[in-house]
This record gives C-alpha cells, structure tokens and sequence, in this order.
C-alpha cells in the first residue's frame, strides 16, 4: 500500500531509538513526519521541531488524544517499551500497544508498521518478548493492513556500557557463554526497513519480518571491537548472577544462550534492504567510542 508524498506519516517513540531512527530514515526520504509525544517542551521533541518535524501531543491513557493524533495519517510506526523491569511494568508494555493499536482502528490509519522483537511469535518465554506478542496479536487481529519488523539485539547496546580497555586490551563482558552465535541488528536499520514499509516501496512475505545484519560469539564480536580499535580483545563469558533479580533479563540471556534463539533471514533483510549494515560497519559509523583506558 503506497503512502501518497502528501500524506503525513505518524511516529511513536520518536524521541527515542526506535522511533527517531524512523524519522530520521523518512526525513532523508522527504516524508512528512509527525510525532507523537507525551511532552512537547522536551528538548528531544524541540530538536523534533527544528527538523520539520510536527508534533502531536498523547496521552497514552487517554484514547481520544491518541486518535487525534492519527487523524489523517497515511502510515503509522510505533514500538512499545516495559516501563520498567518489574513484570507488572512490563505486562504495562501491552496495555501502551493495545492502545495504540485500538487508536489505528478508531482513525483508520491505512498503513501500519509495529516494532516488536524477533522471537516474539516463539514462545520464548522472554516476559518483554510475550508482552510484544499480545500486542502483535492485538494487532493482527484488528485486521489492519500491518507488517511486524522484528528487530533483534541493537548492536547500539554496545555504545554503552560498551567493552572496556584494560592494558591495552579490549574486554568485552557480557551474561552469556561464548560460543554461542547471537544475531545483531543496528538501530538506523530498524528505521530504513521500517521506512520502506511505511512508504510502501517494500513489503514483508507474509506480513512480518525479523531483522538482524549480523550475527556473532561472544569472541567474535570482542574480535570486531578489537580490529576497529586495532588493540587485542578478549571476550568474558559473565554468570547469569550478574543480572541480579532481573527475571525479565535472565529469561532472557537463558533464551539467547539456547540457539537459535534469534532467527533472522540476514540475506533475505539485505535484499529488503541491501545496505543493512553488520557489526564492523556499525563500528565505522561511530556507533561505539573506546572509553578512556584504566591504565
Ligand atoms: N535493546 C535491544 O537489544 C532490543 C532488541 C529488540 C527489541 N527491543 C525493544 O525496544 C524497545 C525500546 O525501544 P527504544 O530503544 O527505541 O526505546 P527508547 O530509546 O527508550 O525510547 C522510548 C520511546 O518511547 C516513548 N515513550 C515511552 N513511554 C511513553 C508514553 N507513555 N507516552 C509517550 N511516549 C512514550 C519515549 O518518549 P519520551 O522521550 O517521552 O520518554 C521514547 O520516545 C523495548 O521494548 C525493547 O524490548 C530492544
């Protein structure tokens, strides 16, 4: 379904992430954007303002706001986030895509676009992963015309807390046992693939796809930090106790450490979007900066 160049495209999210990698994909494509935001004066949503962008301030508690909002858009991107770790403030991430979901059918937005996470239809046990599902579920059900980009972890989590450099060497430490390949996607990614589907100059089989642009060990993603930073790396697989009484995190990294865990079609994304970058190319756009050496 083409957006028509006059019609305005709606973003949630666009002061984060997400969102404004979505914005920034359909400003370099000469959209007009509209972002829906819950403070106006926020100096994100200000910057916002001063790219074109135009905003439309939501209440996500209060439905007519959210409608108002969408009122003659042409396509609508929106993601949704736990409010925190907790697991009522992560079923919290459901009840905000319901209602954003129940907002697209109210205003009869024609195109949609949901950001979700890759897994999500799996039964993977993840409580942020199945709080996504009940909102693609919601989603699919409303019988709007709607594609499902599940991205998978944002190689962006690495900016920080990122390696450090001790000695002279790159360590990466993370909560999960090397050997075991995790797929990564970069959040400007996320943006450009959801930016054609919104546009409608592209579309997913069967209405969803999961997306990654590489996929690598513990070892081998430290051995990519290492060649951007010329310096030696080394990867430390950390216990799972490093997570605390995060259950939602540890259910995660339990899920990461038991492959495949994400399962994105790394060629089919590319010929959706054939410059999707990979790890070494996130590295080269300034996506991590070494921190200062403890010694
Ligand atoms: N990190 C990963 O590896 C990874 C991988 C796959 C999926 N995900 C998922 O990605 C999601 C986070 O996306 P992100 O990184 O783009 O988030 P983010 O950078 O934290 O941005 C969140 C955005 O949502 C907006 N927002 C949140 N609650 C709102 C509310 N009640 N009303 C209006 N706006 C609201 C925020 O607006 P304000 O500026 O007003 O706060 C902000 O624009 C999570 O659900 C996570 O599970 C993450």
């Amino acid at each position: 379904m083409d957006t028509q160049p006059s019609q305005v495209i709606a973003v949630f999210g666009a002061t984060g992430k997400q969102g404004g990698s979505v914005v920034d994909a359909l400003l370099s494509r000469g959209a007009r954007v509209r972002a829906l935001v819950r403070d106006p004066g926020s100096d994100r949503a200000r910057a916002l303002v001063r790219r074109g962008v135009e905003l439309a301030r939501i209440d996500i508690g209060d439905p007519v706001s959210l409608s108002v909002a969408l009122q003659r858009v042409g396509a609508f991107f929106f993601m949704t986030t736990p409010e925190g770790h907790t697991l009522s403030e992560v079923e919290a991430e459901t009840r905000q895509g319901v209602a954003l979901v129940d907002a697209v059918v109210s205003a009869a937005v024609p195109n949609v676009v949901f950001s979700s996470v890759g897994g999500a239809e799996r039964d993977s046990g993840v409580p942020h992963f199945e709080s996504k599902r009940r909102v693609e579920e919601h989603l699919e059900k409303s019988g709007l015309h709607a594609t499902l980009v599940r991205p998978v972890a944002f190689m962006d989590n690495f900016a920080s807390p990122g390696p450090t450099v001790d000695n002279g060497e790159v360590v990466l430490r993370w909560p999960l046992p090397d050997g075991v390949p995790l797929q990564l996607v970069a959040v400007r990614d996320i943006g450009r693939i959801s930016a054609l589907f919104l546009l409608g100059t592209a579309r997913a089989p069967g209405g969803a796809v999961e997306i990654a642009g590489d996929e690598r060990t513990g070892s081998q993603i430290a051995a990519a930090f290492g060649e951007h930073t010329g310096l030696p790396a080394r990867y430390e697989a950390l216990p799972l106790d490093v997570l605390g009484d995060d259950t939602d995190a540890r259910a995660m990294f339990r899920w990461f450490a038991q492959p495949p865990a994400y399962q994105a079609d790394i060629n089919a994304v590319k010929r959706i979007e054939p410059g999707t970058w990979d790890l070494p190319a996130w590295l080269r756009s300034g996506g991590w900066a070494p921190p200062t050496p403890t010694r």
